[in-house]
């Protein structure tokens, strides 16, 4: 596969993880503010789907980034990309690993179903802000390559 296509499937990747991320991110805050007249589990179930979307985008994002830095034989010698590696293998991958295991194990095993909705209530708003923060400075990064 050649680079440009690998950048093109790459953005077309973080269009999906973007996508999918904030709509349930806005989702989840309008339902802060007019409480849903939805049974929860069925609410639940559009994470659980979103969730997933959003994971098996970023994975297809990382796997076509890892890409491109093998065809431009990537030896840690670039300073953005050093910077942008960092923020996506220990912010963003951890991160949306706890969301996977989150809507995938925690809350369908859950004893206690609403207990573990608040959890996960919690840890969406918890991570919200600095997700995109990180996510802001990654774009930048890749676009202006400082
Ligand atoms: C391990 C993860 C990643 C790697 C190795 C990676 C690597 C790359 C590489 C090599 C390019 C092409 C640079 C160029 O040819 O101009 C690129 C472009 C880009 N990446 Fe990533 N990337 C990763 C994750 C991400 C993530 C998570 C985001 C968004 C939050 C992102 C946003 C972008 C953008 C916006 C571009 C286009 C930049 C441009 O066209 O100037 N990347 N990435």
């Amino acid at each position: 596969m050649d680079y440009n296509i690998a950048k093109f499937s790459h953005i077309l990747a973080l269009f999906m993880w973007i996508g999918s991320t904030s709509s349930i991110g806005l989702y989840f805050l309008y339902t802060l503010i007019k409480p849903s007249s939805y049974p929860q589990d069925e609410i639940r179930s559009f994470y659980r789907w979103m969730v997933n979307l959003e994971v098996l985008s970023l994975i297809v994002a990382i796997s076509m980034g890892l890409w491109m830095l093998h065809l431009m034989k990537f030896r840690f010698d670039i300073n953005w990309l050093n910077i942008k590696l960092l923020l996506v293998l220990f912010i963003i991958l951890p991160l949306e690993a706890l969301n996977f295991w989150f809507v995938n194990f925690y809350i369908p095993k859950a004893q206690e179903k609403e207990r573990a909705y608040r959890m996960y209530d919690l840890f969406v708003l918890l991570i919200s802000l600095p997700l995109i923060f990180v996510i802001i400075a990654i774009v930048y990064l890749a676009v202006f390559k400082p």
